[in-house]
């Protein structure tokens, strides 16, 4: 009922169509700035049933239509978070977001659709896909999955095609960390990387050496070292870097395109700065956590502030996230993510004697937008046609579902945000809608708010409230072969070709 749902702050859930601003069907958003990442312009925008139906200069229109005012504001695609893990099980609890509080968080901070991981159950990706359209119920904006490939077997490589042709997945991630848990070695990551390669699905790494990392912890633990800072020292940059150049190895053998996720350290960024200038088709996700923060943090004194910290990668010195960001602006890193995993102080205080037993992850999906504008746009570092690039475009791009998603154009689906560049933002757990109890960016200010939140053509987020219906979040499905597998096959077949070049062979003398 309404009343359970309004039990958190600013929620005005409806269970029908019927009250609310959510009941406009027909929307005119006038005499904004509206942002593609190629191009902006002052114009309306005109939305009927979920559908932009017009974008262009004084669009006149009838007295049941919804008029949104944005002059002097930026009206751009909703955020589109390429990384987060909502409801996971993972290190022994359940992340304390599921998909409609972490959803209703990433609408008030300007997402309109994110792309969670599927952990397989037992290794099976059927289960795990039942599972997560059972979590995914309650969704009040849309969703697509990655996939996580956790072992390798006949049925799995049969249910990677099944996730593939039936199921809308167009991408499979594998832990190159987590061992004992989601790790998977090199002969995994090869049969998983032809595997995709023949599917036309993306192949995302997590890239840290997880055999070198428990080697680093025991080290830890050997010298006394329990605490959060123990999580940062254990698995330094070097060990994302090595993780990552075998990954993009591997994946330049196979020939197939590569995706890592959660870049955090310059190590990491400068593999993949190499392998694109050599022409590669590699994608790097910096996350806003690893843009941000710096790991100072981990060393506060007080465990329930230090342990917030712990995400893997680790969060790095400053100087990381100052070159992270430059990469953003030089195109040497892609799209923003958030790899969203957020979980009470209660929780991480399974860590308290042992940082190993601290379950990894930070907030971020409702943070995001404010940060990356403030830190990249704000600061001048990029346009505001590259963020909406960085925070939508090229993540509807990457994974095929560009220009439904990631654009304001005619046709494309109404998830539109309207950003007021003079208006200032600021983070605290008290006032965020995760259900975390602690944030990781608290009290951080900047400029740049997010006002309005339309999402399927529904005003979501207003006047800092959001008017959300459980349910009415979309699963969508994402097709294989998308712009990074272009031209693939012909690579593949100059280098065949090459092969039947002729070999002029004499016996060896007796
Ligand atoms: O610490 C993290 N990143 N937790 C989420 C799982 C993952 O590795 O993405
Ligand atoms: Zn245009
Ligand atoms: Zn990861
Ligand atoms: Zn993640």
């Amino acid at each position: 009922s309404i009343s359970e749902l309004n039990t958190m702050q600013g929620f005005c859930a409806v269970a029908s169509d019927s009250d609310c601003s959510s009941s406009f069907t027909k929307i005119l958003i006038k005499g904004g700035t509206v942002v593609n990442a190629h191009h902006k312009e002052v114009a309306d925008v005109y939305i009927e049933d979920g559908i932009i139906v017009s974008v262009r200069p004084n669009i006149k229109v009838g007295d049941e239509v919804k008029i949104v005012d944005a002059t002097g504001k930026y009206v751009m695609p909703g955020g589109i978070d390429p990384h987060t893990h909502l409801e996971m099980e993972f290190m022994g609890t359940v992340m304390i977001d599921d998909f409609f509080t972490g959803q209703a968080a990433a609408l008030a901070g300007g997402t309109t659709m994110h792309i969670d991981f599927i952990i397989p159950v037992n290794g099976s990706l059927s289960a795990g896909f039942d599972s997560y359209i059972k979590k995914a119920k309650n969704a009040v904006m849309d969703y697509g999955f990655h996939m996580a490939i956790t072992k390798w077997d006949e049925e799995v490589a049969k249910d990677m095609e099944l996730m593939v042709k039936e199921n809308g997945i167009n991408s499979f991630k594998f832990f190159m960390a987590y061992k004992g848990a989601l790790m998977v070695n090199d002969e995994l990551l090869m049969q998983g990387l032809v595997k995709c390669k023949s599917l036309g699905a993306l192949a995302m790494v997590h890239a840290e050496n997880g055999d070198a990392i428990a080697e680093g912890q025991k080290r830890m633990i050997d010298l006394g070292i329990t605490g959060p800072e123990g999580h940062s020292l254990s698995r330094p940059p070097v060990l994302e870097g090595e993780a990552t150049a075998r990954a993009i190895r591997l994946a330049s053998f196979v020939n197939t395109p590569l995706y890592v996720v959660h870049v955090m350290s310059i190590d990491a960024m400068e593999e993949i700065a190499v392998a694109r200038k050599a022409g590669q088709r590699v994608i790097g996700e910096p996350v806003v956590s690893g843009l941000v923060l710096d790991e100072s943090w981990l060393w506060d004194p007080d465990f329930t502030t230090a342990a917030k910290y712990v995400m893997s990668p680790p969060i790095r010195k400053a100087e990381h996230g100052k070159a992270l960001q430059a990469a953003l602006t030089t195109g040497t890193l892609q799209l923003v993510g958030t790899d969203h995993c957020a979980w009470n102080s209660t929780q991480k205080a399974l860590g308290i004697d042992d940082f190993r037993k601290i379950p990894n992850g930070v907030n971020g999906i409702e943070e995001r937008m404010h940060l990356v504008w403030d830190t990249m746009v704000e600061s001048g570092k990029i346009s505001v046609t590259d963020y909406v690039r960085i925070t939508s475009t090229e993540c509807a791009r990457i994974f095929n579902i560009y220009p439904r998603k990631g654009a304001i154009l005619e046709g494309s689906d109404a998830d539109i945000i309207i950003l007021n560049p003079n208006a200032t933002f600021k983070i605290t757990a008290a006032s965020h809608h995760s259900r975390s109890d602690t944030n990781v960016f608290e009290g951080m200010t900047g400029k740049g708010k997010v006002e309005v939140t339309i999402s399927g053509g529904r005003v979501v987020w207003e006047n800092n409230k959001l008017n959300i219906m459980p349910g009415s979040g979309r699963y969508i499905r994402m097709p294989p072969y998308g712009y990074l597998f272009d031209g693939i096959d012909k690579a593949d077949a100059a280098y065949l070709a090459s092969l039947h070049a002729p070999v002029h062979r004499t016996k060896a003398a007796a």
